[in-house]
């Protein structure tokens, strides 16, 4: 059993089930259509990387870090790129549908493929959740602009509501919609409307097809970029540059008020902010050139999407102290409130919405063609592969991706979902960079991509010998302290240190496999940005792995495809 857990997929096999696919296609009978250009694609990196991340997550950010939470972005775009690099790497050897999925299948074998695979709903379905709930304020505090009320307990979510009762919040809404929801028997009938009618919109355009889907998207990337420029622009205008160097709790002047603990506290929100990238990879199978056009257009959506926050992050911080944006979910607009510009606020409040519809769009087109790898390899049942004879689109998963996103908005609230979205994405992100350094070294082919071969076998570990006598000489308690743990510091220490300890285990694996740099730093970038999660956030996790593997076991193990080979 051991032996067959680990059991791969051998890359040939995944292009030529695929091509069979293809073929299926030309005949008529099914598969994807090839339509997406280097453009399409870059704009659905773009589509789906700007949007709650930057619209609204930003706010609570900037409050933990301060004008410094600008570091946190590098660092996270720094991340993301070299997983981008190793993204456009399996994409560019195996690009067919299915992500770091498929890709895991090849390196490390079938039970982390299902683990990467599981943990990507977290991504892509759980992750549309918190968009679709911003996407709802924004929309409602827009209907209000133009003198249209919704009733207040049909605009938040249950929980939110009962908690800012119980806590007696100075949030007005939150509070009215508790005391003026209607009752079914006992239950109060709190929902969020808006988060739940864009989710069956999205759905259905997903559902009619890609080429309609593409049209609408590349429309709203174009608007949203002219927007946020738009944002930066006016926005400069206000700037006090006082405000970059506020004064902190022990009355010291500083561009990180909170220190280097209070940036790594808003990690889950930076981090959100730039998911995306990743899934233009699952469009592989649409794409009509896919070697060529998978890489460039993931690092071109990332670069331009980095660009475009730190400049938000520095008028935000900017034009108001940090501590002003204390439970703030609509940043953009509020700094426009602020300083009194009204078209602005009005403006921002379409865009974020148009912003926000194209994150939605292209996350639930993501997730169904996640879903049709794991059927095809037997993980899943067969009818999630069903592709619709007219739309030619993966017709049932689709509908179950709107109905996994529109029950939790039901019953969750926005900060529980975008830990764990984060979370979960970040792993996926190690395994991703994990599995470049395991499939074999190839020749680079002209017209393809291949990450630069850089030899790790001395610099890596010369990497972490100097990272650690730095932090050594800069800060003698830092790694005594990890050994002092308490209530407050055990999830952050605990994981410190199972981070080091995996370094020096890499280290020493690259010193003796001569592992390729890129994947190496892109490794070890996403897991040092693991170690800021709260322990709360790991038991979630771990939780929803642990359900992820009781329906390998009692579903996928049997019925997988590779039961045939072996
Ligand atoms: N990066 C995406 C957003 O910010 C998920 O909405």
């Amino acid at each position: 059993m051991a032996h067959s857990l680990f059991r791969k997929k051998n890359i040939n096999k995944i292009l030529t089930d695929a091509a069979t696919n293809e073929e299926a296609a030309h005949g008529g009978a099914s598969g994807l259509k090839r339509v997406l250009t280097l453009r399409d694609l870059t704009f659905f990196g773009i589509a789906a990387i700007i949007g709650a991340g930057s619209f609204s997550s930003l706010g609570e950010a900037v409050f933990k870090g301060g004008p410094g939470v600008v570091f946190l972005f590098i660092m996270c775009a720094v991340a993301c790129g070299f997983t981008a690099l190793c993204y456009a790497e399996f994409a560019s050897r195996i690009p067919v549908a299915g992500s770091a999925y498929t890709y895991a299948y090849a390196s490390f074998g079938e039970l982390f493929a299902w683990i990467i695979g599981w943990a990507l709903i977290m991504e892509y379905s759980i992750g549309n959740i918190y968009v679709a709930f911003s996407w709802s304020d924004y929309f409602t505090s827009f209907l209000h602009k133009i003198n249209i009320h919704i009733p207040d307990y049909l605009t938040c979510s249950y929980m939110e509501a009962k908690e800012a009762f119980a806590n007696n919040s100075s949030n007005e809404e939150l509070v009215n919609a508790w005391t003026s929801a209607p009752l079914l028997g006992s239950l109060k009938i709190i929902f969020d409307l808006p988060a739940l009618i864009i989710n069956l919109l999205i759905t259905t355009l997903v559902y009619v097809g890609v080429k309609e889907s593409r049209n609408f998207s590349n429309v709203m990337v174009v608007l949203k970029l002219c927007a946020v420029v738009l944002v930066i622009a006016v926005g400069a205008y206000y700037v006090d540059p006082a405000n970059w160097h506020p004064v902190n709790d022990a009355g010291v002047r500083s561009f990180s008020p909170n220190g280097f603990a209070g940036i790594m506290s808003a990690v889950s929100g930076v981090f959100f902010a730039y998911i995306g990238f990743d899934a233009v990879s699952v469009m592989a199978e649409e794409s009509k050139n896919p070697q060529r056009d998978l890489p460039r257009s993931m690092i071109l959506s990332l670069v331009i999407c980095t660009v475009v926050y730190i400049l938000l992050t520095l008028v935000l911080t900017g034009v108001l102290n940090y501590r002003q944006f204390e439970g703030v979910g609509d940043p953009l607009a509020r700094i426009f409130e602020v300083t009194n510009v009204g078209w602005m606020q009005f403006l921002i409040s379409i865009i974020a919405v148009i912003a926000m519809t194209s994150v939605l769009l292209v996350f639930q087109m993501g997730q169904p063609r996640i879903w049709m790898s794991m059927s095809r390899d037997g993980l899943l049942p067969p009818v999630f592969q069903k592709i619709h004879p007219k739309f030619q689109t993966p017709s049932f998963s689709t509908i179950i991706t709107g109905l996994l996103v529109a029950i939790p908005i039901i019953f969750t609230d926005k900060t529980f979902v975008l830990d764990f979205t984060s979370i979960a994405t970040l792993f996926a992100f190690v395994l991703v960079c994990g599995g470049v350094l395991l499939i074999p070294r190839k020749e680079g082919v002209p017209g393809r991509f291949n990450i630069p071969y850089i030899n790790g076998k001395y610099l890596f570990p010369l990497i972490i010998i100097v990272a650690i006598a730095l932090i050594e000489y800069y800060n003698r308690n830092y790694f005594i302290g990890f050994f002092n743990i308490n209530e407050d510091n055990a999830s952050f220490n605990i994981s410190s240190i199972v981070f080091w300890l995996v370094m020096i285990a890499v280290a020493i694996a690259a010193f003796i496999k001569s592992f390729s740099l890129i994947p190496l730093l892109g490794l070890s970038s996403c897991m040092y940005l693991l170690t800021g999660m709260t322990g709360e956030n790991w038991a979630w996790f771990a939780s929803w792995l642990a359900l992820g593997l009781i329906i390998y076991f009692l579903y996928g193990y049997k019925k997988s495809k590779l039961n045939e080979i072996i």
